[in-house]
């Protein structure tokens, strides 16, 4: 009889090749030493299946029995040394007991932070709400008419110069525009609001300008606004004065010097001293009788004052920053310092 034809036809229960391809792709499957033992125990076990097979050798016919007999041992050697093989290759992928300290403190996971820009933005909010202002928000895109025409900046007013524009192409409105300062909500804030009013409004502003350490084309603002019956510059000296403190130091000395804004009459810019050095931080004055009056306050009635700074300038300040571009160009080696 050949003898591939005994291997597959045997009557000795199922065929020793069929055992084999059943052994091996369990022994693969195997992973740990409880599914190697059950293993161990099916196959090569005293009432194991292939001790089953050997056994039943006995009733084949002496040509048979030869065959398949020497084909049920080479199979026994052949699993006996695969699974030898298994079972170290388990134990060499295993971290050897011991090697693993389970009292060490864990990895941390790495925590995003707040940027330095919101930092700063809420330090100098949070000062003002302190003294009773509201934080608001208003349109990063925004309407000539808030931008410029409320605050008393006419179109032919020299001081729209002042203000690069990025305009918004449209094909239905020409008058529509990235905010070149948070001013506008000054206009916004009144129009809706009755006096008294005391807001502070941070928000992002964009100009059309080229970049360099002190220039960036899109920054951020805090704008600040009090208007009431009675208020004087003696309340916004005494406002912003109290803010440079909180966020300065208390020993700090602030300097006032006349500036011009269109929106404010009169109008100031705002100095810190930096070792011995003026460091303009902000733009204030009291809000203008026709700013009150574009949006229909009374002006022989109602007096505010107004005021204007930048954070990131404000944070240079603070941290010692020599270029404001660091604050918007997304590398870790800085944000990470705050
Ligand atoms: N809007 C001004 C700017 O962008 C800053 C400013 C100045 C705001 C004076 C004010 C102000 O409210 O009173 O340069």
């Amino acid at each position: 009889m050949p003898k591939d034809q005994g291997v597959q036809a045997t009557h000795v229960g199922e065929s020793v090749v069929d055992m084999k391809f059943a052994a091996i792709a369990d022994l693969d499957s195997a992973e740990s030493d409880d599914q190697l033992e059950s293993w161990r125990v099916r196959f090569l076990g005293r009432k194991g299946r292939l001790t089953s097979l050997l056994r039943g050798l006995g009733s084949l016919d002496i040509d048979e029995r030869k065959v398949i007999g020497a084909e049920a041992n080479k199979l026994r050697g052949e699993l006996e040394s695969l699974y030898e093989e298994r079972t170290s290759k388990l134990k060499s992928t295993r971290a050897p007991v011991g090697s693993i300290d389970i009292t060490l403190p864990g990895r941390k996971p790495a925590l995003g932070g707040l940027h330095p820009s919101t930092q700063m933005i809420r330090e100098i909010t949070q000062a003002f709400n302190e003294m009773g202002f509201q934080t608001i928000e208003g349109p990063e895109v925004e309407l000539e008419k808030y931008n410029f025409d409320m605050l008393n900046i006419p179109a032919n007013h020299p001081a729209r110069d002042q203000w690069d524009t990025i305009w918004v192409d449209s094909d239905t409105h020409n008058d529509v525009l990235l905010r070149t300062h948070t001013s506008p909500m000054q206009a916004r804030t009144m129009e809706q609001n009755d006096p008294p009013i005391r807001v502070i409004v941070p928000g992002k502003c964009y100009r059309y300008e080229s970049t360099d350490a002190t220039h960036e084309w899109h920054f951020n603002q805090v704008e600040g606004l009090a208007v009431d019956d009675g208020i004087t510059f003696a309340d916004l000296k005494g406002t912003l004065y109290e803010f440079a403190r909180r966020i300065f130091g208390p020993q700090r000395k602030v300097r006032f010097r006349c500036d011009f804004f269109p929106f404010v009459e009169p109008g100031v810019d705002m100095s810190i001293d930096w070792n011995g050095s003026w460091i303009e931080i902000l733009g204030a004055g009291m809000v203008h009788p026709k700013v009150l009056e574009n949006a229909g306050y009374d002006s022989t009635k109602y007096t505010g004052f107004a005021f204007g700074m930048g954070p990131e300038r404000i944070s240079m300040l603070r941290n010692e920053i020599t270029d404001i571009r660091h604050f918007f160009s997304n590398d870790l080696r800085f944000l990470t310092q705050f």
